[in-house]
């Protein structure tokens, strides 16, 4: 037999057994399964031998090197479970401390933050509301009517309708597919004056890709008093856009129709990635779509029970997912979700 096995496992075993402190263990480690040691230069040898003996020669060593192993660590764990306690090693204040990686903010979390922050020098409130909501909240108290497409399952998360105890239906619930509904909640619980901005996230079942999610965030606002009148909502809009985005941008304000105001507006702002000379950003037409608005519809005043004719209101929405990536530069929305720290690295 090429190497004599049975002789050095008994020896191995031997040598442990007797091995009376941790320094005279790790001397036996290093002897039998150091990288000068018995077995590596065993296996080195391997080569050496009749090739009928390579493969059981083979594994006898290994078989002796895990049976070492296990015998060294069941008495290394003997030596340790010996030592008293004034013994053990102490805390070792001269060794090079762990480097605490402290995270940072997300790129939405900043954006949100900047964004509130410009309303509430304003006096503006932030309020959040719930992600589930009812059908009232969602639409009905929007003035958005019941054929109203936006109302379709294809455009909204509906939940399981749940059936009271008495089996009454219950009202029916959804994902809220804007952050509109606050509107609602808060104006149906206080009296203006209100000024309030709703960051959130929002829920539509859009096919993702670089510009979709079915998951987004939006902030919404909405100011309510007497005598509110749209150029207060332009002055305030005009105010935020120039703060967030800088003083050489511009703005306008195109109609559109949203249920919820009258009369309504889409804003533009000068397209910030090419200087509103056209890119591929902008579509090549120097304008970029930032967010919808308008005077609060008095149907909606009605829906949160105000009296009729007292108050005026604008209200706002705009997607801060599509705001973060215009003002980092980002060109596709799934990397705000991916978690990927290469990318959040970045901000
Ligand atoms: N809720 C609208 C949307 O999601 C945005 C909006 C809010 C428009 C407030 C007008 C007033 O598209």
């Amino acid at each position: 037999m090429p190497f004599d096995i049975p002789a050095l496992q008994a020896d191995a075993k031997e040598a442990i057994k007797n091995c009376l402190t941790l320094e005279d263990l790790d001397k036996i480690r290093n002897k039998y399964l150091g990288r000068k040691g018995v077995i590596l230069e065993m296996t080195s040898q391997i080569p050496n031998l009749p090739v009928h003996e390579r493969p059981i020669q083979g594994r006898l060593i290994n078989e002796l090197k895990k049976e070492i192993a296990i015998l060294l660590e069941a008495k290394h764990n003997e030596f340790r479970a010996s030592i008293s306690v004034d013994e053990k090693p102490v805390f070792d204040e001269t060794f090079p401390a762990f480097k605490q990686e402290l995270g940072h903010k997300h790129p939405l979390s900043i954006t949100f933050e900047e964004i509130c922050k410009i309303f509430q020098q304003c006096g503006f409130s932030i309020e959040e509301g719930p992600e589930i909501e009812t059908e009232f909240n969602n639409f009905t108290g929007l003035n958005i009517p019941l054929d109203h497409p936006s109302r379709d399952a294809f455009d909204t998360f509906y939940l399981q309708p749940q059936k009271h105890e008495n089996n009454t239906k219950a009202q029916k619930l959804l994902l809220r597919s804007h952050t509109s509904p606050v509107q609602v909640r808060v104006m149906k619980s206080r009296k203006p004056p209100l000024a309030v901005v709703v960051p959130g996230k929002v829920y539509r079942p859009d096919a993702v890709d670089s510009s979709h999610s079915f998951m987004f965030h939006q902030i919404e606002g909405f100011l309510v008093d007497k005598d509110i009148k749209f150029s207060d909502l332009k002055g305030m809009i005009d105010l935020f856009l120039k703060s967030y985005f800088g003083k050489g941008i511009t703005m306008r304000f195109r109609p559109h129709f949203f249920p919820f105001t009258e009369p309504s507006a889409e804003v533009d702002i000068s397209c910030i990635i090419c200087g509103a000379k056209g890119c591929s950003v902008c579509g090549k037409k120097g304008w970029l779509e930032i967010m919808g608005c308008g005077m609060i519809h008095p149907n909606v005043f009605k829906q949160v029970g105000y009296p009729r004719n007292k108050y005026t209101g604008f209200a706002f929405g705009m997607g801060v997912d599509r705001i973060a990536m215009l003002k980092y530069g980002i060109d596709d929305i799934r990397l705000l979700y991916e978690n990927d720290i290469r990318f959040l690295k970045q901000f």
